[in-house]
């Protein structure tokens, strides 16, 4: 019912609007429920997940390993409601030390019938100081695990090696300072960004990496890696993620080829911006189990990409990641979804439990 609502009716109809301005919508709509019981149980009582699919991961406990990824609730406004729509946890950011007005317009498109955003954003977001403000505030709702991202300011001040790195240094103390967020992720990977990639080179990683080992997080820290990468500049990036004692990976970032898309024509002819979902999927679940493979079963893999069904989601958990990580399925798919994924990973959970 709640799917055929959202599909036929609500979702036809959001979409003719811009997307940034829905997501505006639905973030301010989730902070005003989320600040009151009743919007929180109203919502539960739609969208809560019904069963148990719950994770100790790095001895944090999920009580669903699905996590909204970062860039939805990239200022810290959904911390007291995402519970109520079976989220295990929240990312919340990119954030970065400085505030981000974020690129030009238009900063997100929908490629409707190939199930992709085109995402422009430039990690648009407050600053560091801003967030930290606003969740120290705010109590986080009972059972979200909160992670923060950190990426580094879209601005010129970033544009040489060591300012960049200043400044992932300066939004890393400031939140281990303030005592917040259960895990941290640093984003290596935003598409979109002042000077690129520039922490997907092996060498720049590891004068990042090296830096921020001057500060003692006290909680599990996590990198997030690109899906526009070859198997052994992968296992380069593996390796020196694990030699600098991270617990682990996000696999990972948006997809920059825009030959993945079903409808090509859907996107600008030049780059202007990474894809979202479907094109996603399986690059992610590629490179999922081939670090698994690699790493044993001692590091932590947080799949993240195209994951529109529960089926998706199973997929990506049987290719080897321990949590999991989503935005556009929610959109194209309806805010169900992550109580199906819930109810599906239960039911394997079941299933495996008993005797054969
Ligand atoms: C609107 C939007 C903004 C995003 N911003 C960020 C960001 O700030 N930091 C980041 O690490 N990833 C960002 N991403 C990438 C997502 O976290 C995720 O890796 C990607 O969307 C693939 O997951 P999905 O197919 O479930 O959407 C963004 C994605 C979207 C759709």
């Amino acid at each position: 019912m709640l799917r055929f609502l959202y599909k036929k009716v609500l979702k036809p109809v959001l979409f003719l609007f811009d997307p940034e301005a829905i997501h505006h919508l639905f973030v301010r709509v989730g902070e005003l429920c989320g600040r009151f019981a009743p919007g929180r149980g109203l919502v539960r009582l739609f969208y809560g997940a019904r069963h148990d699919a719950s994770r100790t991961v790095d001895g944090i406990t999920y009580t669903n390993p699905v996590v909204l990824a970062a860039g939805f609730d990239y200022n810290a406004r959904l911390t007291q409601i995402l519970h109520s729509v079976a989220f295990g946890g929240v990312e919340v950011g990119s954030v970065t030390a400085r505030p981000c007005p974020g690129n030009e317009p238009p900063r997100m498109t929908r490629a409707i019938r190939s199930q992709s955003l085109i995402v422009y954003k430039g990690l648009k977001n407050e600053g560091v100081d801003v967030i930290i403000e606003r969740l120290q505030k705010r109590p986080l709702q009972k059972g979200l695990i909160l992670g923060i991202s950190i990426a580094m300011t879209n601005d010129e001040g970033c544009a040489t090696l060591e300012g960049a790195i200043d400044d992932y240094h300066t939004s890393l103390k400031k939140l281990v300072a303030a005592d917040l967020g259960d895990y941290y992720t640093i984003n290596i990977s935003c598409p979109n960004v002042y000077g690129g990639e520039n922490f997907t080179h092996p060498g720049r990683l590891r004068q990042l990496l090296a830096t921020l080992s001057d500060v003692d997080p006290g909680r599990p820290v996590y990198a997030k890696l690109p899906i526009n990468i070859e198997l052994d500049a992968l296992d380069e990036l593996l390796d020196i993620v694990h030699e600098f004692g991270l617990q682990g990976v996000v696999i990972g970032n948006l997809n920059k080829d825009y030959d993945t898309l079903d409808h090509r024509e859907e996107a600008p002819e030049e780059y202007r911006g990474g894809l979202s979902g479907k094109p996603c999927r399986d690059p992610s679940t590629e490179l999922i189990r081939h670090a698994r493979q690699r790493m044993g079963p001692d590091f932590t893999i947080i799949g993240c990409g195209g994951i529109l069904s529960a089926d998706d989601a199973l997929e990506k958990l049987d290719a080897g990641a321990d949590l999991l990580q989503l935005i556009s399925g929610m959109i194209f798919e309806g805010p169900h979804l992550m109580k199906d994924i819930a109810r599906a990973i239960a039911h394997r959970d079941t299933q495996q439990r008993l005797p054969p």
